[in-house]
């Protein structure tokens, strides 16, 4: 039987791997804490896995801007143990990556081997991890995703559904991409496993969108009427981090893996808007 463990395991997506990997062990930041490094390798000497996923990751894009060193410490020094600690134990090791790897210039979807030039401190901390996990173990595979959704957690979904229940609300329409759900990925990235992938993959739902349209089809989807949400710039929201205005993550590799792509977006969504309705 596989020894698989789960980092970040409180989190969306290592939530979804939990759902679907009921034997694996589990670890939240209390069991390891990714800006402890000394204790990777003795944790994971302790349990041994044959196959680590890492989840856990330091996702609040705008506190990134002021703590880098934080951030880079744990999407960049940590996986690089990680990743070596597997090497050196014939371990397989997953991690994941972002959309903001890029600088949202391109008029078309990246794919894998587009060069990365982030404009944000999150997106040079991931775009690090990733290299120092390349250069620490080369079959690591790393898993691109963006615009991460769940029913479990709070996100942008359940905070559109939140404030359209209490009247109109306007959301930029000016930022492209493609929304991923947390289930879909973790069972996508097992897939990818399965087949013995290495190296970059870019893994999202199908079809591109903008916040804005997103938002309309989660408050459709919710009963509500789609109406309430109206467009607006990314200029009227400042924010402490630069977003990329495209972060249309596409796939060169999928086909050539023989792994399929993940389902539309629309067709996840609304799963995910039944369940948030459901409370589940
Ligand atoms: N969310 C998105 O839109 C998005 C987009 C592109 C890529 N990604 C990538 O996808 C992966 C999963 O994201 P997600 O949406 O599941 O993120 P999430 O919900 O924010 O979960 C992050 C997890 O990391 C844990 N964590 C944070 N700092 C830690 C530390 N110092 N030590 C140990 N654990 C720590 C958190 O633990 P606590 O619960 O204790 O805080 C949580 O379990 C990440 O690699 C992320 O960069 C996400």
């Amino acid at each position: 039987m596989r020894r698989i463990a789960v980092t970040g395991a409180t989190g969306q997506l290592g939530t979804a791997f939990a759902r679907l990997l009921p034997d694996a062990t589990l670890l939240t930041r209390a069991d390891l804490d990714l800006t402890d490094l000394d204790r990777i390798g003795l944790t994971l000497d302790r349990i041994q896995p044959d196959t680590l996923i890492n989840c856990a990751a330091y996702t609040a894009v705008d506190a990134a801007e002021d703590d880098e060193t934080t951030a880079y410490t744990v999407n960049a020094t940590a996986v690089e143990a990680m990743a070596a600690w597997c090497g050196d134990h014939d371990a397989r090791f997953v991690t994941f990556s972002t959309d903001y790897v890029f600088d949202g210039t391109a008029t078309r979807p990246y794919v894998e081997t587009d060069p990365t030039n982030p404009i944000n401190a999150y997106g040079r901390t991931k775009a690090a991890g990733e290299h120092l996990a390349m250069a620490a173990n080369p079959h690591s595979l790393i898993v691109r995703t963006s615009w991460v959704i769940s029913a479990t957690h709070h996100n942008f979904i359940t905070a559109i559904l939140e404030r359209a229940s209490q009247g109109p609300l306007e959301v930029v329409d000016d930022q492209q991409g493609r929304p991923t759900v947390a289930d879909d990925l973790a069972a996508g990235a097992l897939r990818a496993l399965d087949a013995d992938a290495t190296g970059i993959l870019h893994l999202t739902n199908q079809g591109t969108t903008t916040w804005y349209r997103l938002a309309r089809k989660a408050v459709e989807l919710a009963g509500l009427n789609p109406d309430l949400v109206q467009p607006t710039t990314s200029n009227r929201f400042p924010r402490p981090a630069p977003r990329p205005h495209w972060s249309v993550l596409g796939s060169e590799r999928l086909d050539s893996l023989g792994l399929d792509p993940l389902p539309a977006w629309q067709e996840s969504l609304s799963q995910v808007v039944k369940q948030i309705l459901e409370g589940s």
